[in-house]
Parts: structure tokens; C-alpha cells; sequence
């Protein structure tokens, strides 16, 4: 079979992650559960998986990640987290349903909002986007790269117009995470949201959201989510651990 839907999911996972995965099965135990060593391996493994992530997108912190299901969970949680009645938020018509969908219920609850249109060739105009900014926007909610076109956004550009405004900066990278030079810091983006089971090749069912900075400092609700998974990125880890005869 020829797949050509790496776009949707990366269906043939590298054999180390369907051997990292296996094995968690059999020798992880409940993180956070208690002092035995199946436990401790495990809390051991989610933490090693934090410090990789941070390293790799650039987060001040490994505290700074909170594990969800997937994209669509971490982009719901972060909009419906930051968001309140009043509010006024930037889109683009680039973005993925699982963007559009909680703006759109967000904006039945009262908060306004801007959709920036794309070109025929799907190219955003930034000075249109600079220019829906208001005295009451809170935040830009857009994507890294469109899986409708294929048409990259220029998230450092963004980051500048948002801090320029000092408004939040909420990116989807689901199409770009993996495949794509990602600095939370340098990019100036507040929530990363990105999957685990496209081009970071770990299983469905893996999501992360990430701040630039503390939690506490992007917003305070969205840190009271955290669902731990286990994700590709342990993999290494999780092998050693194996083969320790953990
Ligand atoms: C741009 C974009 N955002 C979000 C998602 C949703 O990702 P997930 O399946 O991890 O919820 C997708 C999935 O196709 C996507 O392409």
C-alpha cells in the first residue's frame, strides 16, 4: 500500500515507537502513584519526555507542558481558557476546525471576532492582521501551517504584531511540529498547541500544550488540565528502562 496521508496521521510509526509504546505496556506503572519503581520509572519517563519537548520548541521550562489527547484538545483548551466574554480574538481563514469550532462557541458566549481572509493563492495579508487588532483584543489564534493549502504563516511576524499589541499569541503548529524549526521564545508565541501522532510519529491520542514562559504568567486555567500520555519521544527512555529488566 502506498499512503500519501501523512498530513492526517503518520500511520507507519518508526519500530522503535511501537517498541517503546509495547513496552510501557509492560513495564510502566502509574505515574505520580506511589514510591514503588514502576511508578517512579514511569514519572521518571513523563518528565524526561517534558525536558525534550522543552528543549525542543524552546519552553523556559519542562513544567511548562501539559499533556492532552491531541490538538483539538489542547487548542480547545487553550482558547476556551483564555478567552471571556468581551473579548475580542484574530483568526485567519486558514485555520482547522479544531480552531474555528471553539471561536465559534466562544463567540456565542460574547466574545468578538475577526476572521483574517487569505488571498486566492492562500497567502494571510499581516497588515490586515495588525490592522483587526482593538483596544480589547486578549489574543491571535493561528495556525503554523495549513492543512487546507499548505500555506506556511510567518509565526515570528505574528509574534512580533502580537507583542507590539500585547495580546497572546496561541498557535497551532499540528501541521509543523516535527517538521518545522519551532522556538516558543524566539517566536514569541504564548500556547503552543501541537499532536503527537503526525510528524512527531508517536501514537494517536498524544497532544501537548506549551507556554513560553511559567503557566502562571499566560493564564492560570489552563494549567488545571493535564492529561499524561505517552508520546514517541520517549522512546529512547522507555528502551533503557526495558532493558534494565524494569
Ligand atoms: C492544522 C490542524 N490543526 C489541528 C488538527 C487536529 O489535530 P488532532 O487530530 O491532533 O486533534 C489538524 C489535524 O488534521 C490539523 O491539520
Amino acid at each position: 500500500m502506498i499512503y500519501m496521508d501523512n498530513a492526517a496521521t503518520t500511520m507507519r510509526k518508526p519500530k522503535e515507537v511501537i517498541e517503546a509504546v509495547t513496552n510501557a505496556m509492560q513495564c510502566m506503572g502509574n505515574a505520580g502513584r506511589g514510591a514503588h519503581e514502576a511508578s517512579l520509572d514511569a514519572s521518571r519517563v513523563i518528565y524526561d519526555t517534558r525536558e525534550r519537548l522543552a528543549k525542543l520548541f524552546g519552553a523556559e521550562s519542562p513544567k511548562n507542558i501539559v499533556f492532552t489527547n491531541n490538538s483539538t484538545e489542547s487548542l480547545n483548551i487553550a482558547i476556551r481558557g483564555v478567552l471571556c466574554p468581551g473579548d475580542h480574538v484574530v483568526t485567519t481563514m486558514l485555520e482547522h476546525n479544531s480552531v474555528l469550532r471553539p471561536l465559534y462557541a466562544m463567540e456565542e458566549n460574547g466574545v468578538e471576532l475577526t476572521i483574517v481572509s487569505s488571498d486566492p493563492s492562500g497567502n494571510i495579508s499581516y497588515d490586515e492582521m495588525e490592522a483587526a487588532i482593538r483596544p480589547h483584543t486578549k489574543a491571535i489564534v493561528c495556525t503554523n501551517g495549513s492543512n487546507l493549502s499548505g500555506n506556511m504563516i510567518d509565526i515570528a511576524r505574528v509574534g512580533e504584531i502580537a507583542k507590539r499589541h500585547q495580546v497572546l499569541l496561541i498557535v497551532d503548529a499540528s501541521q509543523t511540529a516535527g517538521v518545522y524549526p519551532i522556538d516558543v521564545q524566539q517566536m514569541q508565541i504564548d500556547i503552543l498547541c501541537f499532536t503527537g501522532h503526525k510528524s512527531l510519529l508517536g501514537p494517536q491520542g498524544t497532544g501537548e500544550c506549551m507556554s513560553a514562559q511559567d503557566w502562571k504568567s499566560a493564564h492560570s486555567s489552563v494549567a488545571a488540565v493535564v492529561s499524561i500520555l505517552i508520546i514517541s519521544i520517549i522512546r529512547k527512555k522507555c528502551l533503557l528502562l526495558w532493558r534494565q529488566g524494569h
